[in-house]
């Protein structure tokens, strides 16, 4: 897909389709008003006759416009004439994009950035228009016979004035760069769990430190890890015949001495529970269970890509979790690499055993902060559904830099409480701690566990699990966070 920014006076620029907006009671957009004016009041006359109110998100398509060079102009509602809501423009573009998908489109011309809205300015507009075109547009067809895809759009122009061309072309770089990491993280996460390994994690992160050189890689086996006493991590892989990794990628775009941002994801490529073996229904959405370190993927692909002035580190440790002769049994007790010792109280709780291994493993980059995001518990699902992720930590000032980000990036988080009382449920008989904390509160305690091994730095904790793909008819990886992520770097890099 090619991303453009166009600054020829609309009436004159060529394309099979102009999509302008229009607000409600027959109010026109400037741009809307222009091509009103160059086709002898087409657009005020289909307000007229009711065919579009203007409410956000409503279109129409006008296919055959007479003596005019316009070929077709898709007209989207956006509301009440006023400044918008950061939501209601994303709404709008998305539904303009969605209304173009079955058509023979190939080369639109974009002009609803020049709507207000609230708090944001032409390089956010801009960008959110490649974001949620993108995201419309991704379409999963590596393994289907037939790749055609719904739409035939190959190219996207997006106006501007000449005034805030520097806003819309930073806006473009942006929003092309998370883009194409959010469709990386897509991809895998969509993958299945035969094809998407630890192994083939691994090679995706070399593939991309070969693309973007600032990105080094390196990649621990099993007795590299084994070496550093990660039993946790480890006795998750013994399940499985797939081997383990622990991937690091290292950005330094920052100054020498600035200490990094940590980023951790979970890469659970499949996740049957081991021996507490998951029930059979929607098992195969276990393969989303690496979609943590997916992010952490194609989030430092952005950051490559924006050459942002950060050093970044993202770590992901990737396995599978088995039912097997040699699996983790309930029972069991593990030595971690802190040297804390865990009961596994079930098996199938084996995120937070990956995870605390690597946030020990995360002392000695020396953090700033360090950001860990899981596909973790079923239980966030049932506290907050698929809506926000939720959001854990041990420092207030991250968490609000986070809760920030994930406005502007309409990319919503929640805070969930991390109170001390909660320690209590990881209490074990027989080890430091038990691996779950029971029935209740279930999101909290896995974020509990995690906090025992995140005391000596900032620390917060995405769950995920809610939000990192959609289940039912429309099944598929989302690529969050991968824009609350790149929202943060470029508040830390430039805000
Ligand atoms: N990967 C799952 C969490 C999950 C489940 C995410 C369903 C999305 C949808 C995680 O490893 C897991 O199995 N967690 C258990 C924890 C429990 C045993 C304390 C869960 O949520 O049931
Ligand atoms: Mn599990
Ligand atoms: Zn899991």
């Amino acid at each position: 897909m090619e991303y453009a920014i166009e600054t020829s006076p609309l009436e004159t620029v060529q394309s099979d389709c102009l999509i302008v907006g229009v607000y409600l009671d027959h109010q026109l957009t400037a741009s809307a008003n222009l091509v009103d004016q160059s086709t002898q009041g087409l657009i005020s006359k289909i307000l007229k006759r009711g065919d579009i109110s203007g409410k956000v998100g409503e279109t129409v398509l006008i296919n055959a416009i007479p003596e005019s060079a316009i070929e077709r102009i898709l007209l989207v509602g956006l509301g009440e004439n006023k400044v918008l809501t950061g939501k209601n423009y994303i709404k709008a573009v998305l539904s303009a994009i969605n209304n173009l998908k079955k058509t023979p489109i190939t080369n639109v011309v974009v002009a609803l950035a020049d709507a207000d809205v609230i708090a944001q300015n032409r390089q956010w507009k801009t960008r959110q228009i490649v974001e949620v075109f993108s995201d419309a547009l991704y379409q999963f067809t590596a393994f289907k016979s037939n790749k055609e895809t719904d739409s035939k759009i190959e190219k996207i122009s997006i106006t501007s004035p000449e005034a805030e061309l520097g806003f819309a072309e930073s806006g473009l770089l942006q929003g092309k760069a998370i883009a194409e990491g959010i469709n990386l993280t897509k991809l895998l996460g969509d993958l299945p769990g035969n094809i998407c390994t630890p192994s083939y994690l691994a090679e995706q992160a070399i593939q991309l430190s070969i693309t973007y050189p600032s990105l080094k890689v390196s990649i621990l086996e099993e007795a590299d890890m084994a070496e550093l006493g990660m039993g946790a991590l480890l006795s998750v892989s013994r399940g499985s015949r797939q081997p383990a990794k622990l991937i690091t990628l290292d950005y330094r775009g920052g100054e020498a001495n600035a200490k990094p941002i940590v980023l951790i994801g979970k890469g659970l490529t499949f996740d049957a529970g081991g021996i507490s073996l998951k029930p059979g229904l929607g098992m195969d959405e276990m393969k989303y269970d690496m979609c943590g370190g997916a992010s952490v993927l194609g989030t430092l692909l952005a950051a490559a890509q924006l050459q942002l002035p950060l050093n970044i580190v993202g770590l992901i440790p990737s396995s599978e979790n088995m039912p097997d002769g040699d699996a983790n049994k309930p029972g069991d007790i593990l030595t971690s690499m802190s040297g804390k010792t865990i009961e596994v109280l079930n098996t199938d709780a084996e995120g937070r055993l990956l995870l605390c291994d690597t946030l020990t493993y995360a002392e000695r980059f020396n953090p700033d902060v360090v950001i860990d995001m899981a596909t973790l518990t079923g239980a966030c699902l049932v506290a907050l559904g698929r809506i926000p992720s939720g959001l854990l930590g041990n420092s207030d000032a991250l968490c609000n830099d986070l809760l920030a980000a994930s406005e502007t990036a309409n990319d919503s988080l929640w805070r969930l409480p991390l109170w001390e009382e909660y320690q209590e449920q990881l209490k074990s008989n027989f080890a430091d701690l038990a691996n779950i904390g029971g029935k209740d509160a279930g999101t909290i305690t896995a974020a509990c566990f995690l906090s025992q091994f995140a005391e000596s730095f900032n620390w917060a904790h995405l769950d995920i699990a809610g939000t990192a793909w959609r289940t039912g008819n429309n099944k598929g990886a989302t690529g969050r966070p991968v824009p609350l992520l790149s929202q943060y770097l470029l508040n830390r890099a430039y805000g």
